[in-house]
């Protein structure tokens, strides 16, 4: 039977599902992650991984893994893991696409509510005995998002699910870019518009595309150039397809006016100029799929790829080469 790695805190009765199977399951129950050489330590020995975001499943850790059969990364995006190393070595990869769809799409849209609405700056000030005087003109006005345009990088699972939050829920008008237009966008009335035509026409821009060499800064200071002033932007995809560096400056230079960020380009690391923004900057540290029911149906998917693969069956959730 097969050995097991966990390479993290895991949910008891999910890895019972495992011994139940006849596998041996070592968790190292522990929340910081994992060194680079106890993760090669451990895959030497094991024939099945369940990792995280945050550990790096590198073409180093793989070649000391001969034994190992599946990896399967208990989140929906897997830069973290060298996929074509594993292709190589027949070692299947999976995610968890599908179960944490709607959580981030919420997650987004609460970060794009509470920038436009000064929750926390808000909360803050209620907090500190700072209770403004109700006036027409009062300090704390936010802007409107029933009925604005909000713009959608990356139509994806997320990015359609955040599209029905804007379209159907704030009558918005949605737009969105992806390489090319797709039916299922169609269906949410999202009109396509190139990247620079998006950037200019939305008064929210969330953004929803994977970590690729492709979208490694896709936001930088050109981009941020282009978005219409005053605009909001909103990341809960990736933090290094931003260019945290140009975004502060276009914040700070008011060329936009607020953003909500759940990711970071070196998390737990966040830019200083974004931390010193505490008015027009709501920052959450990596939270889009963070609801109890969500981690579980991870965890639980992950056991049900690794159940499939060690059964000689085919993965339920294969992630595709980019
Ligand atoms: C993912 O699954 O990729 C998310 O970032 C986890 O919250």
């Amino acid at each position: 039977m097969a050995r097991i790695f966990i390479t993290s805190r895991f949910y008891d009765d999910e890895a019972q599902r495992l011994r139940n199977a006849g596998h041996t399951v070592r968790i190292r129950d522990r929340s910081e992650p994992i060194l680079p050489k106890e993760l090669i330590d451990e895959a030497a020995e094991a024939d099945a991984l369940i990792c995280l975001l945050s550990d790096r499943i590198d073409a180093d850790v793989l070649r000391a893994a001969s034994r190992l059969r599946i990896v399967a990364n208990a989140a929906v995006g897997y830069e973290n893991v060298d996929v074509a190393a594993a292709a190589e070595r027949g070692i299947v990869v999976t995610n968890t696409p599908d179960v944490l769809t709607e959580a981030t799409a919420d997650l987004a849209f609460a970060l794009l509510l509470a920038a436009a609405r000064n929750i926390v700056c808000a909360d803050r000030c209620v907090r500190a005995g700072d209770f403004p005087a109700w006036g027409l003109l009062q300090p704390l006005l936010g802007m409107d998002v029933t009925g604005k345009t909000l713009g959608i990088v990356g139509m994806g699972r997320i990015g359609r699910a955040v599209a029905r939050r804007g379209g159907a829920g704030f009558g918005m008008r949605v737009l969105y870019h992806n390489r090319h237009p797709s039916s299922d966008a169609d269906a949410l009335q999202a009109t396509w518009r190139p990247f620079e035509t998006l950037l200019s026409e939305s008064d929210f821009v969330s953004v929803h595309v994977p970590l690729t060499d492709a979208t490694h800064h896709l936001f930088d200071r050109e981009a941020f150039e282009r978005m219409k002033p005053g605009a909001v932007f909103v990341n809960v995809s990736r933090g290094a397809v931003v260019d945290e560096a140009a975004l502060a400056d276009a914040l700070s230079q008011g060329r936009i006016a607020a953003a909500g960020l759940d990711v970071f380009e070196e998390e737990p690391r966040v830019h200083p100029d974004l931390l010193a923004m505490t008015d027009r900057v709501v920052l959450t540290p990596h939270l889009g799929s963070a609801t109890t029911a969500v981690r579980r149906a991870m965890s639980r998917l992950c056991v049900d790829n690794l159940l499939a693969v060690l059964g000689g069956d085919a993965p339920l959730t294969p992630v595709s080469r980019r």
